[in-house]
């Protein structure tokens, strides 16, 4: 029996974020390059992609390469830029057979222009579809996004476009690179880790934290209704009393 049914969906998490751990512990336990385990990754990710969009899940973002993952070696950043082009080429069709818009946040300009390009044709191509927002965190850091928003904000005041006793939380919002997304709710990390790394300090400051040990290779289906389902469980208070909430 599949864990499938043990969902309730009419409390799926809005939004979902998943930090991708785990794809260069999980080649070298096999003897391989870590190249490998990255090529192994984008399975999960077609995997999870599709279940997401099968169950109602209308918000999805992946965090695929931090403004850190520019310091690995410069043949491992090569691999993971031809990959993301190979994927993008590939999944293309996927998007659009289940409805699924891609968009993308980060410092995108810092991409390669190939890999750039590619983005942009996919999101163009994809841009009218609803079922479900996918959105790719690349070249994405929390505070280079929170440092950006700073500035641009800082620029319109004094262009006199916001006077500063106006700035609230929705402007903020409105100047991150996750504008249009609703809050987290579910912020999975796989591989054992137990950080954020850098990934939506903002968004997800009531997000529930959910951290496996499954490496992302191995995430199937089953791995992320686990994740859902103890989503589920879990009494969200904000703030207030248990009582309150009842
Ligand atoms: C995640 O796997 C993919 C990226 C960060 C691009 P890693 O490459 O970080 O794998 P580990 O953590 O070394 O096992
Ligand atoms: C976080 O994973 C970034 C991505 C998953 C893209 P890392 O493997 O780069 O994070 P650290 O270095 O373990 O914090
Ligand atoms: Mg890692």
């Amino acid at each position: 029996m599949s864990l499938k049914e043990d969902i309730n969906n009419k409390k799926l998490p809005k939004h979902i974020a998943i930090i991708m751990d785990g794809n260069g512990r999980w080649a070298k336990q096999k003897g391989m390059i870590r190249a490998f385990g990255h090529e192994n990754g984008t399975k999960a990710v077609r995997r999870t992609v599709e279940t997401c969009a099968e169950l109602g899940v209308k918000n999805l973002t992946l965090y695929a390469f931090s403004t850190e993952n520019w310091n690995r070696p410069k043949l491992e950043v090569q691999t993971l830029m031809k990959l993301l082009i190979s994927s993008l080429k590939k999944e293309i069709k996927t998007l659009q057979d289940n409805n699924i818009k891609l968009t993308a946040i980060g410092s995108l300009k810092t991409l390669p222009e190939k890999v750039y390009k590619e983005l942009q044709d996919v999101i163009n191509l994809t841009k009218d579809n609803e079922r479900m927002t996918l959105t790719l965190a690349l070249s994405y850091g929390s505070r280079e996004e929170i440092l950006n928003t700073v500035k641009e904000i800082s620029f319109k005041v004094k262009n006199n476009l916001i006077s500063p006793e106006n700035i609230d939380e929705s402007i903020i919002n409105e100047h991150l690179y996750t504008q249009n997304l609703p809050d987290v709710d579910l912020l999975i990390r796989t591989s054992g880790e137990q950080r954020i790394s850098n990934f939506l300090l903002w968004q997800i400051a009531y997000a529930e934290l959910y951290f496996t040990n499954v490496l992302w290779p191995d995430f199937t289906k089953e791995h992320l209704y686990e994740a859902i389902i103890e989503y589920q469980k879990r009494e969200r208070r904000f703030g207030k009393t248990s009582e309150q909430l009842s």
